[in-house]
């Protein structure tokens, strides 16, 4: 694994009311290839953090009023804000994918046109306004909805499918983008069980099959634990814990957090059914993640495949 620094955020502060830190003197650093799990109570700041990792929320300019004390986020090797001013590089934003719960999809667009519109920071502001998508970029969104596994589902309204499967196409949209850096706030949060897990799954295979690099909150270490070899605890906007997730035993945790750690379990993960095999595209089955076939042979598969739906979009 490279040791290339993908994010570096360095003495970071938020308040979004004056004297109340939300975030207060925050320090991590992701190297590429990693998957970092952000747990920490609600409230403790994870969303602020994600939210100011990914250039949605400006963090402070100055630190008690000095300038030369406000912090920095470098992600893979560019400023994504500066002295509390937002970075506009289009270039960097489109190495960085953002999924929150609640999928951002638009309902009434089909799976297809959501996932072109991670296409967007690519193409001509001409193009990009109109939303007018060519085969070709219809072609790489097939792809990517092929990808994760909801290719059948391409020509459906966003609407129509489960919470699970539009996170997925959230995930197909940012792949469609190039993201080489996936940021994601509580992706989970809103599914059940097995749906969580078939995303998690999903996510941990991009990581390790495709060396995206994952930083993503979580509300239930249990998760952490499982998916991610290493957490960043937050508590009242401060990093509690940086280290191995596997260290994150319930007596460790109730030391750091007191009571609050108690939200921070599941009822028990171990009680949920197996989830059932799922079809993936084209109703090849889905192998368990570390024996999936190398990404280029299901490249390969599916430059053999016509897709009819394109073909028909295109008539
Ligand atoms: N836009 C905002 N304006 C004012 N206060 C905010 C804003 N966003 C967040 N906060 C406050 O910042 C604190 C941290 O919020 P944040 O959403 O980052 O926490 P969280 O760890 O993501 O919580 P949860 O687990 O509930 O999602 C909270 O006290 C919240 O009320
Ligand atoms: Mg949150």
């Amino acid at each position: 694994m490279s040791s290339e620094t993908v994010i570096d955020a360095r003495g970071i502060s938020k308040s979004f009311q004056r004297g109340i830190a939300v975030l207060d003197n925050v320090t991590l650093s992701l190297a590429r290839g990693e998957m970092v799990a952000l747990i920490g109570a609600s409230g403790s700041g994870k969303s602020t953090l994600i939210r100011t990792i990914a250039g949605l929320t400006a963090i402070d300019g100055s630190r008690n009023g000095r300038k030369e004390s406000a912090g920095s986020i470098v992600v893979m090797g560019e400023a994504i804000q500066q002295g509390g001013r937002l970075s506009g590089s289009r270039s960097l934003r489109t190495r960085i994918g953002v999924i929150f719960q609640q999928f951002n999809l638009v309902p009434r667009l089909s799976l297809l046109t959501n996932v072109c519109f991670g296409l967007l920071g690519q193409l001509s502001v001409i193009r990009g306004t109109f939303g007018h998508f060519t085969t070709a970029d219809k072609r790489k969104a097939m792809q990517a909805l092929a990808r994760v596994g909801i290719a059948e589902h391409a020509l459906k309204r966003a609407s129509e499918l489960s919470g699970g499967q539009q996170q997925r196409a959230a995930i197909a949209r940012t792949l469609v983008q190039g993201a080489e850096l996936l940021i994601a706030d509580e992706p989970i949060a809103s599914l059940d069980p097995a749906s969580a897990r078939r995303v998690m799954d999903l996510i941990a295979e991009l990581n390790r099959r495709d060396g995206l690099t994952v930083l993503i909150s979580l509300h239930q270490v249990e998760y952490a634990m499982k998916y991610c070899p290493r957490t960043i605890a937050l508590k009242a906007g401060k990093v509690a814990y940086d280290g191995p997730s596997s260290s994150l035993t319930p007596a460790f945790l109730n030391q750091i957090y007191g009571s609050e750690c108690e939200e921070l379990f599941l009822p028990s993960l171990k009680e949920q059914p197996a989830s059932a095999p799922e079809n993936g595209a084209y109703g090849l089955p889905r192998l368990p993640a570390y024996i999936q076939p190398p990404a280029t042979s299901v490249a390969a598969a599916l430059a053999k495949r016509p897709f009819p739906e394109i073909e028909r979009l295109s008539a």
